[in-house]
């Protein structure tokens, strides 16, 4: 019954159409062999339905926050790389960032790491930099601090809702257990901008490449 309705082309009417009025079947009997998993939205294979994609909402299979001191340097870097690289890897992944201090809160990107990672081909000028909070315990998956003493501001904020099992350093996946930071450039000249950009993508590429290898 189900499969006949959805068959129907949109211009065929019916008394039984499903339509934006009309409530979804409360019951499909597609087995659940056809349906498939992609980039954490549901698809169905199966030989007499097409485009029913457009009814299962689409969601983030995974929400990442990066994190560094003013949000405005570092993190704004990771998080425009990570989603450029997570888009081309075809991964449906949220990608955001905060800063733990509240220096810079509401202001865009530095101009230089506008400007390192435009030269990469990456637009991060619509960031604005927020605060980390805790909640973003709840609202993220994972959690990568630039710096170990980020990871102590976030300690110092989270007090005992800080939770570990989120939390590592960015560097940690390109050399685990290392505990390595991203210097912080926001003092220096644009060389260290440079620095800073081919390491966390460096890193981000390890991220994506252990995302494809789990796929
Ligand atoms: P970021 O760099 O943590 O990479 O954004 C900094 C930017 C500003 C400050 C510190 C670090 N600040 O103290 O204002």
């Amino acid at each position: 019954m189900f499969h006949k309705e959805i068959q129907r082309r949109p211009n065929q009417t019916s008394q039984n159409q499903p339509s934006q009025n009309s409530p979804a079947p409360a019951k499909s009997d597609i087995p659940k062999s056809d349906i498939s998993k992609f980039s954490g939205a549901s698809q169905i294979r199966h030989p007499k339905i097409r485009n029913l994609k457009i009814l299962f909402p689409t969601f983030a299979a995974m929400k990442i926050l990066m994190v560094c001191l003013g949000n405005i340097c570092r993190s704004p870097l990771a998080e425009g790389i990570l989603q450029d690289k997570a888009a081309k890897a075809g991964l449906r992944w949220s990608i955001e960032s905060a800063g733990t201090n509240g220096f810079h809160i509401g202001e865009a990107p530095h101009r230089l790491s506008q400007k390192v990672a435009l030269q990469h081909g990456i637009d991060i000028s619509r960031q604005r930099a927020r605060l980390f909070v805790t909640a973003d315990f709840d609202s993220y998956d994972k959690i990568y601090a630039m710096a170990e003493e980020v990871v102590d501001e976030m300690k110092w904020i989270a007090k005992n809702k800080f939770n570990p099992g989120k939390v590592d350093l960015l560097m940690n996946e390109l050399y685990p257990g290392k505990n390595k930071d991203v210097p912080d450039p926001w003092y220096g000249p644009e060389p260290g901008y440079h620095e800073v950009y081919d390491m966390i993508d460096a890193a981000c590429d390890k991220i994506i490449e252990k995302a494809a290898a789990k796929k």
